[in-house]
């Protein structure tokens, strides 16, 4: 790392991602590290050159005080505290940050993705040498980054895995396929596992079991598939630092717990490789984008891991399946036609397994509804809906009853998080 950097010291603040975020946001580098990180670690990080201490309310966390070591402040570079007083360094905040890091501190502003690809380029390399990498490509933002990273420092030496379980949106696996074995060069092995999935999870109606079915089916694939293949060391994946902050600091309880790839067993025996650490969604895709991933798979809405099987509800047919999948595409084009598309945080459809009468050419029709979700959100703790224009939702409906098989109505979805979830399984 060239870069300068800003170290912000955690001290029980819910605020210390936003600082980060608005340093970086100035074009300085800042990590967050625990309360207690000793002297010696603070100055084996490269070009650290200035140290926030954030605090929470007094610095109490779970009823104890905490403080920074003494010894922090033999560090030789200057430091500022956010939020209350203390005698050991100046106070100040979250308004003097910009002076502090370019005056006080005199960062220069270096940091951008431009670099920070250079830097990971060649870290990538020390690590990895002349070993080989296994990735599991789902084609969401974060594993499709790391693809295009590994894939600029070590080519063909990484190797992609893309699990096909029958579940994903409309054109996705041939996309997957196309931007990263086509274009990009990459060594890619697409499991076919449509039937499989499918047949495992027949029946099968209870959400829980569905997706634990499809979780431990897609550990199963990729298994498989690793042990076809020799001399893998390294396992890529694409954690990213709200995955390390929201697993929860010394300070700062979990809000949830750190998921890896598919949730694979430790017992896989493989060095793991996770380039985007350190970045936050917006540079991830920030990231993609200057390493040339098409847009639509860079601003990717979010897209549950068990997919469209948690959309087709209850137990899953093939033509429910095929129903989703196909309205889901009429949504996303529409949204997209109308300038939605990026606008609006998710939207999708679901299809329940309760059919409906219906007239259709003239004849009664007994078929399944549509259901349209689009909701806005910024954690997806909670959430509101989209008040969709009802020229838009009329238009959307028509297509959806004549173009979509086994179709005959279509409902729009106004509850909001809570009582709601976002999705319905
Ligand atoms: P809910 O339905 O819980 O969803 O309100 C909140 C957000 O999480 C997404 N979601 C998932 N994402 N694996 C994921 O990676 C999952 O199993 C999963 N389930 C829900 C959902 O799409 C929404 O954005």
């Amino acid at each position: 790392m060239k870069q300068d950097m800003i170290a912000i010291i955690d001290l029980g603040s819910e605020e210390n991602s936003a600082i980060a975020r608005q340093i970086r946001a100035y074009g300085v580098y800042s990590e967050i590290y625990a309360h207690d990180i000793t002297l010696n670690s603070l100055k084996n990080m490269p070009n650290v050159k200035g140290v926030i201490l954030n605090g929470g309310v007094n610095n109490v966390v779970d009823g104890q005080k905490i403080d920074v070591l003494d010894e922090l402040f033999e560090m030789g570079v200057p430091f500022m505290a956010i939020d209350h007083p203390t005698t050991k360094c100046p106070c100040g905040s979250v308004d003097d940050i910009k002076s502090f890091i370019f005056d006080k501190c005199k960062c220069e502003a270096n940091w951008n993705m431009e670099n920070f690809i250079q830097d990971q380029v060649e870290l990538l390399r020390k690590q990895i040498g002349d070993k080989k990498v296994l990735l599991a490509l789902s084609g969401g933002v974060d594993s499709s980054v790391v693809a295009a990273l590994l894939i600029k420092a070590i080519g063909t030496n990484l190797v992609c895995v893309h699990v096909n379980h029958g579940l994903l949106r409309k054109g996705e696996p041939e996309q997957v396929v196309r931007v990263f074995r086509e274009e990009m060069g990459a060594t890619l092995i697409y499991a076919d596992c449509v039937d499989r999935f499918l047949d495992k999870l027949a029946g099968v109606e209870d959400p829980e079991r569905k997706r634990k079915i499809i979780g431990a089916e897609f550990i199963r694939v990729f298994e498989e598939e690793a042990r076809k293949l020799d001399g893998i060391d390294f396992l890529a994946q694409g954690t990213i630092y709200p995955d390390i902050v929201e697993s929860g600091t010394k300070t700062n309880k979990a809000v949830k717990s750190h998921h890896n790839v598919g949730g694979l067993p430790d017992d896989l025996q493989f060095e793991l490789v996770e380039p985007l650490k350190y970045l936050f969604k917006d540079e991830v895709r920030a990231c993609g984008k200057a390493l040339g991933l098409p847009d639509d798979m860079v601003y990717r809405q979010p897209f549950p891991g068990p997919g469209l099987g948690v959309r087709c509800l209850g137990a899953i047919t093939r033509d429910r399946l095929e129903a989703v999948r196909e309205s889901d595409a009429i949504l996303r084009e529409e949204f997209a036609k109308n300038g939605l598309e990026g606008k609006v945080w998710q939207y999708f459809t679901c299809i329940p397994d309760t059919k409906s009468v219906g007239v259709k050419d003239n004849a009664r029709s007994y078929e399944w509804p549509v259901i349209i979700r689009a909701v806005n959100t910024i954690d997806a703790m909670t959430a509101t809906i989209e008040h969709l224009d009802w020229k838009l939702l009329d238009h959307i409906t028509k297509r959806i009853i004549t173009e979509v098989k086994g179709v005959n109505r279509v409902c729009y979805d106004l509850t909001p998080k809570p009582t709601g979830t976002i999705e319905w399984e």
